[in-house]
């Protein structure tokens, strides 16, 4: 094929009804549907270069050669794409992300969404949204919402083909803003696909499966009609059900840091005192503090002053992944 390039990019998402377990394992089919929002201020930039010269894949991330496992399952989703497109050529990956990685803010979501779309354009498949978003969950589940922008929800489906995530409203349907509290921006011990084979040792998980449709409805209905104190009561509620599964597993996964619980209480006593905020946590100890665009900046101020914190990230709404360059 000689020599073909596209970079892409992507932005990481949060989710608000939170994937944790999976059906099956190997294709990532989730054992619930999830609900997220996609956060346009951070990104993922990925190059992908398929250069028939080369005899092995090269990734380098943020600007250095890749790890041993992330390697390894980078060049698993290029065989992926290369099995699609009929071809062998080898690819050098070159991803940057504008986030601490491995910190709780999913930049497997970013990170996979933006190499599934720059290695499809740049083998020249031709596929749809709902297929790019297919093959995106299979590198990493939350990937496949973050190929949409705005509110965006993942069916879980039992099939490959119905397991695909769309955009249920625009990116202005509802402008919350997203202020991550970062109490800790080092790589977490246990990542979250490690974490969604523990999942079924917990005895609670079942409980919490047989729930999520009903958390489900009330957060789309929260979000159709921009209802915050029935979004944040529901975000809350998903977000400690996931971590009661965790801290429940065999063994057990407790990801949460003294600075953690202040956040938590910090938000729930802002909320009280009339701002628009809830807090939802993801596989690690930072804090994603929801709020409605008129209580960002007084929220901001409050969070920042929280012992334990280091610095906190906002970011609004954003697109789905796109090409910037091929
Ligand atoms: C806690 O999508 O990171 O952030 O499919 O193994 O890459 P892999 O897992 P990943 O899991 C995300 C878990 C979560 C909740 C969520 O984003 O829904």
């Amino acid at each position: 094929m000689g020599e073909r390039k596209a970079t892409a990019r992507a932005h990481p998402n949060i989710a608000l009804i939170k994937y944790w377990g999976n059906l099956n394992h190997e294709q990532r089919l989730p054992a619930n549907t999830s609900l997220s929002i996609t956060l346009g201020d951070l990104e993922t930039r990925t190059m992908v270069f398929f250069d028939d010269r080369l005899k092995a894949d090269e990734i380098f991330i943020d600007g250095a050669p890749a790890s041993e496992t992330a390697s390894q399952r980078v060049q698993t989703h290029l065989d992926r794409i290369r099995r699609i497109a009929d071809i062998e050529t080898r690819a050098s990956v070159d991803s940057k992300s504008t986030f601490p990685s491995g910190a709780g803010i999913a930049s497997s979501a970013s990170a996979f969404a933006a190499l599934t779309l720059a290695a499809v354009v740049a083998c020249d498949l031709q596929l749809d949204p709902r297929e790019l978003s297919r093959l995106a969950r299979q590198g990493s589940g939350s990937a496949s919402r973050s190929m949409f922008g705005g509110f965006v929800v993942w069916h879980a489906g039992e099939t490959d083909a119905e397991s695909y995530a769309e955009s249920i409203a625009g990116k202005n349907h509802w402008p919350l803003v997203d202020l991550i509290a970062i109490v800790d921006a080092s790589h977490k011990t246990v990542g979250s696909s490690q974490g969604h084979r523990l999942a079924e040792t917990s005895p609670l998980q079942n409980a919490r499966l047989a729930d999520a449709p009903r958390r489900l409805a009330i957060c789309l209905q929260a979000i159709m009609q921009r209802d915050f104190s029935a979004l944040a009561t529901i975000v809350e509620q998903d977000s400690n059900m996931m971590h009661a599964v965790m801290m429940t597993s065999n063994p057990a996964l407790l990801y949460w840091s003294p600075a953690t619980i202040e956040l938590m209480k910090t938000v729930t006593r802002l909320r009280s005192e009339g701002l628009s905020i809830c807090y939802s946590i993801d596989a690690g100890p930072n804090v994603h503090c929801i709020c409605t665009p008129e209580h960002a900046d007084a929220a901001l101020e409050e969070l920042r002053h929280v012992p334990g914190v280091l610095d906190v990230l906002a970011s609004r709404s954003g697109d789905g992944a796109e090409i910037i360059e091929t």
